[in-house]
């Protein structure tokens, strides 16, 4: 018997902990800077062929007009994010100005797309400890010229009422070139590491 005691205030314990670390909106930071570095510079590579896929989808798509590049942003953009989120990763986009409600940001996400809106000087990517021995990474998405021909102040009508048909509260029109636009995500285990 003289075992149990232990492994059972163990367990109660460490059933405690993981509660306080998965509780909705819960993270632990700060990670250490060495650490923190190593699992920024995975994030970037799990998140660059997302963005690189994306950016090819949309260009090819563009070449067929707007209204078809549409389809591709929002058929291609969860179908590439779905493929390349495999072993424990898992990847995506998020804003505080919408398009698609399903692209709403995850718990852990809300409190850094809060700090990269009110402070620009923090708009750099991020780490942070999420549940046991998993990392989220953030990355912010600026808008650049050919955006606009979706999220611009002058979209095109037949444009603005496609997106009107597909997306009725959105929420990501009227941005400029240069401003901030939301940000990549992604979630990996700690094993994954450098
Ligand atoms: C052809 C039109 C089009 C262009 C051009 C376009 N987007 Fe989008 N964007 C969309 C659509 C449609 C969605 C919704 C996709 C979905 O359903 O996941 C979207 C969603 C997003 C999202 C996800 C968050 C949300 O609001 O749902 C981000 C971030 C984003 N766009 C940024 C950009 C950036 C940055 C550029 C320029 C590099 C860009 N978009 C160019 C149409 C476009």
């Amino acid at each position: 018997m003289t075992g149990a005691g232990p492994l059972g205030r163990n367990l109660v314990i460490g059933l405690i902990w993981a509660g306080m670390v998965t509780a909705p909106g819960a993270y632990t930071q700060p990670v250490n800077p060495e650490d923190g570095a190593a699992w920024s510079a995975r994030g970037a590579e799990i998140t660059r062929p997302f963005k690189k896929e994306l950016k090819a989808a949309l260009m090819s798509a563009m070449a067929d007009g707007p209204a078809t590049a549409m389809e591709a942003c929002r058929l291609q953009a969860p179908a590439i994010a779905r493929r390349l989120s495999a072993a424990g990763i898992e990847m995506g986009r998020s804003s505080h100005r919408l398009r698609n409600p399903e692209n709403a940001p995850r718990d852990w996400v809300r409190p850094l797309l809060a700090e990269y809106v009110a402070d620009p000087a923090r708009r750099a990517p991020r780490v942070v400890r999420l549940a046991i021995n998993r990392i989220g990474y953030v990355e912010p998405i600026t808008i650049k010229p050919p955006c606009l021909t979706c999220h611009g102040t002058s979209v095109a009508p037949t444009v603005a009422a496609k997106i009107h048909l597909l997306y009725p509260q959105d929420q990501a029109m009227d941005f400029s070139p240069d401003e901030f636009r939301g940000l990549f995500w992604a979630e990996f285990p700690l094993e994954v590491h450098p």
